[in-house]
């Protein structure tokens, strides 16, 4: 279990406010399960924190989705590395339907402990996603900035580039 002291508080009171979707797993632990879910995550996927907390989020794929399987090898060499990564993988909502998710995962180190914070953005339609995504990136990174000042360690990608980033994936998405 994480010390509830100044870094996990911190981050914790910005993740339950923010303005987006915010996971946070703890990589102390084994299989990464999450520890923290916020409202606009249960909006987004319809599973409320009690329903995850100890869960690895993989539980969002179904079995039988094999365009998960490069993302997922990515995912895993980033939480080994203790690296960011932006990716795109087909989920599950709670009532079953599926939807594009624009997955972001960031490492932070809060007092003495790894974690990976995790922020879902649903791609659907094109132009709202060409509109949003950006704009859903600066707001993590508002976040995570914040998180930063009591973090012992974090890995971002500076605003400009993560909102980059995040179009370049909606267009590739596209296709
Ligand atoms: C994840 N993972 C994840 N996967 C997914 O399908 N949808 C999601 O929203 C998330 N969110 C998420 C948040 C955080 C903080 C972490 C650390 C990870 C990825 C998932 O848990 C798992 O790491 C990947 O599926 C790769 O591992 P496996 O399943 O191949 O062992």
């Amino acid at each position: 279990m994480p010390i509830e002291n100044a870094g996990f508080l911190k981050a914790r009171g910005i993740i339950e406010r923010s303005a987006v979707a915010l996971t946070l797993a703890d990589l102390d632990a084994p299989d990464a399960p999450l520890i923290l879910a916020n409202a606009r995550f249960e909006r987004l996927t319809g599973y409320p924190l009690a329903e995850v907390q100890g869960k690895n989020c993989r539980f969002l794929q179904r079995a039988d989705v094999p365009a998960n399987a490069a993302a997922r090898a990515e995912i895993r060499r980033a939480i080994e590395a203790r690296e960011e990564l932006q990716v795109v993988l087909k989920n599950h909502r709670h009532d079953g339907s599926s939807f594009d998710n624009l997955l972001f995962l960031n490492p932070v180190r809060l007092d003495g402990r790894d974690y990976m914070l995790g922020s879902q953005f649903e791609l659907a339609e094109l132009s709202r996603a060409m509109a949003r995504a950006p704009a859903h990136a600066v707001a993590l990174s508002d976040d995570l900035a914040r998180i930063a000042e009591k973090a012992d360690r974090i890995q971002m990608s500076h605003r400009r580039h993560l909102a980059d980033t995040a179009a370049f994936l909606v267009s590739r998405w596209a296709g």
